[in-house]
């Protein structure tokens, strides 16, 4: 019968409409709203109290793009405020990206119980993401964890052989291109401190490339 099915229940319909209610969008304030309003995503139904859109500069020149909210930002409704989150401030701090960054997640809802998102619930977020990327015009994008970085460059190999190199985004219809980095995660440096030293060095790349004269003689 009719409405036995949600909506959301399938993927291509849930993109048709982020993409519609995104373009829609002209600034973040009315991404954001659009956002918290849209039913397409699986996540919003599975245990999230809120959406979590993104914080930082809006007009930053780094974009940097986690996961998905956990449960420290499903309870503030801002992105990477746990440990994690605090491990990456420092560490945007240290590399002189305070006030640089604009910060958002591939979803906007908290998967239940912090399992990774699909890409199901991704590619219904994706057009939200692109648009957010379209206003905001970061120079460059930071990919935080495998989930991230896969999803957004569409690559099937994992974070460790991606992460350091310079990769490019392209937005669904090509027309816009951002170079990006994908790193570890932080919460992956809380539990293999080892891995730290690639993670920095990951972010010292994108702070040097920002800081370069974009043509040099
Ligand atoms: N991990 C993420 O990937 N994103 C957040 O916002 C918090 C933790």
């Amino acid at each position: 019968a009719p409405g036995l099915l949600a909506p959301s229940t399938n993927v291509a319909q849930a993109v048709a409409d982020a993409r519609a209610l995104a373009a829609a969008a002209a600034d973040l304030d009315a991404l954001t709203a659009a956002i918290a309003a849209f039913d397409g995503c699986p996540l919003k139904t599975q245990g999230a109290t809120q959406a979590v859109v993104w914080r930082g500069n809006p007009d930053a020149p780094v974009m940097i793009v986690g996961e998905g909210p956990g449960a420290d930002e499903d309870r503030q409704g801002r992105p990477f405020v746990g440990k994690a989150g605090r491990l990456l401030d420092r560490m945007i701090d240290a590399a002189g990206l305070t006030g640089r960054v604009f910060i958002t997640n591939t979803v906007f809802w908290r998967p239940p119980g912090n399992r990774t998102p699909t890409v199901e619930e991704q590619a219904a977020c994706a057009p939200f993401v692109e648009r957010a990327i379209q206003l905001v015009k970061p120079r460059f994008l930071l990919l935080v964890g495998g989930a991230s970085a896969k999803f957004m460059l569409k690559q099937d190999q994992g974070i460790l052989s991606l992460r350091g190199r310079w990769l490019e985004w392209r937005s669904s219809d090509q027309a816009l291109a951002v170079p990006a980095m994908p790193t570890l995660h932080p919460a992956f440096l809380l539990r293999q401190p080892a891995a730290k030293k690639n993670a920095w060095i990951d972010m010292l790349t994108l702070a040097e490339r920002l800081d370069r004269p974009e043509r040099e003689p």
